[in-house]
């Protein structure tokens, strides 16, 4: 089970950020060092077709399109979201998207999953503006988890975390990843220790 990037090339302007990125991503924990600024959110937002780019991704061996990308591939953005609704709303929306009917929500796994990440103390129908940053985090994680996606993308998921529930993360994420392809963006040296592979974003290559 392979996720592959050919030939990925991405400009803003007349400035070409990814100069062409192939690579090959394997199951379990695919890790992605780089310089801020060097293109690391760019690239997993390219890879979900959330910009336009030049290039070819595929899964299997077959070239894969924005429809199966939509349907089979998860981010967790680096930004976070904004929202006014509460936790369970938060994370049943995307439920309801066309490409997602055939998955179904399970609330006791939202409860088990709140509370293995020390979220446990909130109510499914608190605001999620009552969050911190760092809890704000977890429950993006959780919500993209939630949907079980066969390639999750998640764009440096502990950056706002403690080193003891980072690991809580890392150590999920093993497990959860071990038929999946997870693709983490991170600048935390002690998540190699978690990776499979581990890549770094120079000068618009990904060295592996
Ligand atoms: N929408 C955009 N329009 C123009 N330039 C952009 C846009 N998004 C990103 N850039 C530029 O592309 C470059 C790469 O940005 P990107 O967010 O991918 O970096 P990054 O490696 O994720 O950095 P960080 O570690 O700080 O998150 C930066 O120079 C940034 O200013
Ligand atoms: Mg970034």
């Amino acid at each position: 089970m392979c996720l592959y990037v050919k030939d990925l090339r991405l400009s803003f302007s007349d400035k070409e950020i990814l100069k062409g990125i192939s690579s090959k991503f394997g199951k379990g924990i695919n890790l992605i060092f780089g310089d801020s600024g060097s293109g690391k959110s760019t690239l997993l937002k390219a890879m979900c077709f959330l910009l336009k780019f030049n290039g070819e991704i595929a899964f299997k061996g077959s070239r894969v399109d924005e429809r199966w990308i939509k349907k089979h591939c998860k981010l967790v953005r680096q930004s976070g979201f904004y929202t006014e609704d509460t936790i369970v709303e938060t994370v049943k929306k995307p439920f309801e998207f066309k490409y997602n009917r055939d998955k179904i929500f399970d609330e006791k796994k939202l409860s088990e999953l709140l509370n293995f990440f020390g979220l446990g103390k909130f109510s499914v129908n608190d605001r999620v503006e009552k969050l911190s940053g760092g809890e704000l985090q977890r429950l993006a994680l959780i919500r993209a988890l939630l949907l079980e996606p066969e390639v999750l993308l998640a764009d440096e998921p502990t950056s706002n975390l403690d080193e003891g529930m980072s690991l809580k993360v890392y150590e999920f994420l093993k497990e959860f990843c071990r038929d999946r392809v997870c693709i983490v963006v991170s600048h935390e040296q002690y998540s190699k220790g978690f990776a499979d592979r581990v890549y770094y974003l120079k000068d618009g290559v990904l060295n592996g």
